[in-house]
């Protein structure tokens, strides 16, 4: 399969293929300057989200770094907490003013309502979805989605109005959710990946270093080459330049079909725990 460096979503809007992840990248002068440094590097796709408590820094680094904004493809999140029409409509304007920013290029909602916590999930996810949509239709977003939604949370969203362009989730060698990737794949949803080295946990595994080893690479450069050639877009996180550069740099070598196929086979590694039908947040 041809990689892809630029995704088309089902709207038609581009996104850039690997993109920078913020998660836990602490507010201030670190989140400021990791993402400076990724834009730097040459990474044209900033991920963040409220939750995250950098919204502010990575809106400064956005600022600051030189390039036209229409050159950086931006993503936010709405927090759990802010769930429903008002509070989303409430939370998108709170985030914009505290990126300051006029314009989202993404905007997800970060977790589902699930039947576990809300016997009205459905409900719930669909008046957020609606918010989100009108935002969307307004101009105010250039492509909305969801993170962390299984098929069974997906579904309701599908019959409405707006379908997501994005589903964002936790991805890496040794916790695949293949489930969720074919049923995005089949209904035009691309595949955002959180955490594509397993938040670091992967990086240590032997079988990975054989074949990094092999392809004269990285591990971390194997689990991002991995996720683009199943057509997946990583969102690797660093705040070490060094890193931040090689992370993007995993275009110049091809993981051949068997070592692909032996990586899927990776029994569970690395995974966070948090399944979205069982967290309690
Ligand atoms: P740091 O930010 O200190 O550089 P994930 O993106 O899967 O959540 O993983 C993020 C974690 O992996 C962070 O702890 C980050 O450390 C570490 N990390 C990111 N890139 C690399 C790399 N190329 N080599 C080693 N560790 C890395």
């Amino acid at each position: 399969m041809e990689v892809k460096k630029i995704y088309t979503l089902s709207n038609g809007v581009e996104i850039p293929g690997i993109g920078f992840g913020t998660w836990q990248a602490k507010d201030g002068e670190t989140a400021v300057n990791c993402v400076k440094a990724a834009l730097e590097a040459g990474y044209r796709h900033i991920d963040t989200a409220t939750l995250y408590k950098n919204e502010a820094s990575v809106g400064k680094a956005i600022a600051e770094c030189g390039l036209k904004r229409e050159d950086v493809f931006v993503t936010s999140k709405l927090w759990n907490s802010k769930r429903g029409y008002d509070k989303t409509m409430a939370a998108f304007e709170t985030t914009m003013e505290t990126m300051g920013l006029d314009y989202l290029d993404l905007y997800l909602i970060h977790w589902p309502a699930t039947p576990h916590r809300f016997d009205n999930w459905k409900e719930i996810n669909l008046d957020t979805w609606k918010a989100i949509t009108e935002l969307y239709k307004a101009g105010r977003i250039r492509a909305i989605g969801v993170s962390n939604f299984l098929p069974h949370h997906l579904e309701p969203l599908m019959q409405t109005e707006v379908q997501p362009m994005i589903d964002q989730i936790e991805y890496h060698p040794g916790y695949l959710q293949q489930e969720t990737v074919d049923y995005c794949q089949a209904n035009g949803i691309v595949v955002e990946a959180w955490s594509p080295l397993g938040n670091g946990q992967v990086l240590s595994n032997e079988f990975l270093a054989t074949i990094a080893e092999k392809y004269g690479k990285s591990v971390a450069q194997i689990c991002i080459r991995f996720a683009v050639q199943n057509g997946i877009i990583p969102l690797p996180k660093s705040v070490t330049p060094s890193r931040i550069a090689s992370n993007l740099d995993v275009y110049n070598f091809e993981i051949s079909d068997e070592d692909m196929k032996a990586i899927a086979a990776m029994e569970q590694t690395g995974f966070s725990g948090w399944n979205p039908d069982e967290v309690d947040f």
